[in-house]
């Protein structure tokens, strides 16, 4: 497979009145052609940020990379002038927010939003970009999308705006698709329509896609690689299988654990209790220690490195350590019971 993006020990920080916020802390991964990348996590975990990141959009003077390389094809975009970063967003690289709301123009026919893009980036005539707008809408399946490229985004319901955004998204056939809890908006059934769009569209166009959820449930059907991020860092990555089945780090056992399951007797949803770490005085060892029920002394003092669990899978644990006490996942972080 072919390396397209590589995130290397990425560390991006804010600074505020109270001080340096270390929103991102070392973060590495790769993305590979046509291949999709689920990064998942609580709230604030810096997953947005993350991808913010690699878009270059930054609250200016506010927003810093302070570290790492964001490699696109070679190049590092933590270095792109401006000038360079209007080439590559929404040509090369686009993102789908998490607030659909915000990322369509009320006052703009959709066929013009999808074909400013166009225009801009492919040198379009008007005719051409407009043609091209009506097969994205029928790709991204609008009904009757010769009429409605000439309607307003409060014609459409919230369903239809999201692959609306999807098809503004992939007008220009990006080699990836950062999409930012894109169904978090939408209800349950909808949820599944979009999420079914989205994979049936990297089947057709290639296209490979960062999905950032704090749901573990939508990744396994859409995703083939996840990422579990935890205070700024990732935890445990691996393929979806191994996360699903062998997850090692005891977050990526909250996070399965808080998962809603299809067979539970319960419907009673764990959430992991405590509360994210201080990310202006972020702790020296694990950021999880605080509140994972199998702390030791060293996870407070030290970070733990990656471990390699197998050639795709990796987690930063003290319980991988061999001097570790031999500690199983709970039976609620279990999916479908095969422990
Ligand atoms: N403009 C900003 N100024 C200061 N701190 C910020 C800013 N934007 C984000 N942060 C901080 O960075 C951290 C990571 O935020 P981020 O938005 O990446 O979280 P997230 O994982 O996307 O969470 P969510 O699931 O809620 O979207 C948070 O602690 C947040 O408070
Ligand atoms: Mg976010």
């Amino acid at each position: 497979m072919e390396k397209l993006l590589e995130l290397d020990n990425l560390h991006v920080s804010f600074q505020t009145y109270g001080g340096e916020v270390k929103a991102v802390r070392g973060v590495s991964f790769t993305l590979e052609k046509g291949e999709s990348l689920a990064i998942v996590g609580e709230s604030g975990s810096g997953k947005s940020v993350t991808s913010k990141s690699v878009m270059r959009l930054l609250p200016n003077k506010i927003g810093f990379i302070k570290e790492g390389a964001i490699r696109f094809q070679g190049k590092d975009l933590a270095k792109a002038s401006e000038r360079e970063m209007e080439k590559i967003r929404g040509a090369e690289i686009s993102m789908i927010f998490q607030d659909p709301m915000t990322s369509l123009n009320p006052t703009m026919t959709i066929g013009k939003q999808i074909m400013e893009g166009l225009r801009k980036h492919q040198n379009m005539s008007k005719s051409e970009a407009k043609e091209r707008s009506i097969n994205l809408l029928k790709l991204v399946g609008i009904p009757n999308p010769e009429l409605r490229v000439d309607e307003y985004p409060h014609q459409f319901s919230g369903g239809m705006r999201q692959r609306v955004v999807i098809a503004i998204a992939l007008a220009c056939n990006p080699k990836v698709l950062i999409a930012d809890e894109p169904t978090t908006a939408l209800d349950v059934t909808i949820q599944a329509q979009i999420l079914d769009l989205m994979r049936d569209l990297q089947d057709k166009t290639g296209t490979a896609i960062i999905l950032i959820t704090h749901d573990l449930g939508v990744v396994a059907n859409l995703a083939q690689r996840v990422a579990v991020m935890y205070g700024g860092m990732i935890v445990e990555t691996g393929t979806v299988d191994e996360i699903f089945y062998k997850p090692k780090h005891p977050y990526t056992w909250g996070l399965l654990a808080s998962m809603p399951k299809l067979n539970a007797e319960s419907k009673e949803l764990l959430a992991i209790p405590g509360t994210p770490p201080d990310l202006m005085n972020p702790p020296k060892g694990c950021p999880f220690a605080a509140r994972c029920p199998y702390a030791m002394e060293v996870c407070v003092e030290n970070m733990p490195d990656a471990t390699d669990v197998s050639s795709t899978h990796k987690a930063a644990c003290w319980l991988l350590d061999e001097r570790a006490p031999k500690v199983e996942p709970p039976e609620e972080a279990v999916v479908g019971g095969a422990r």
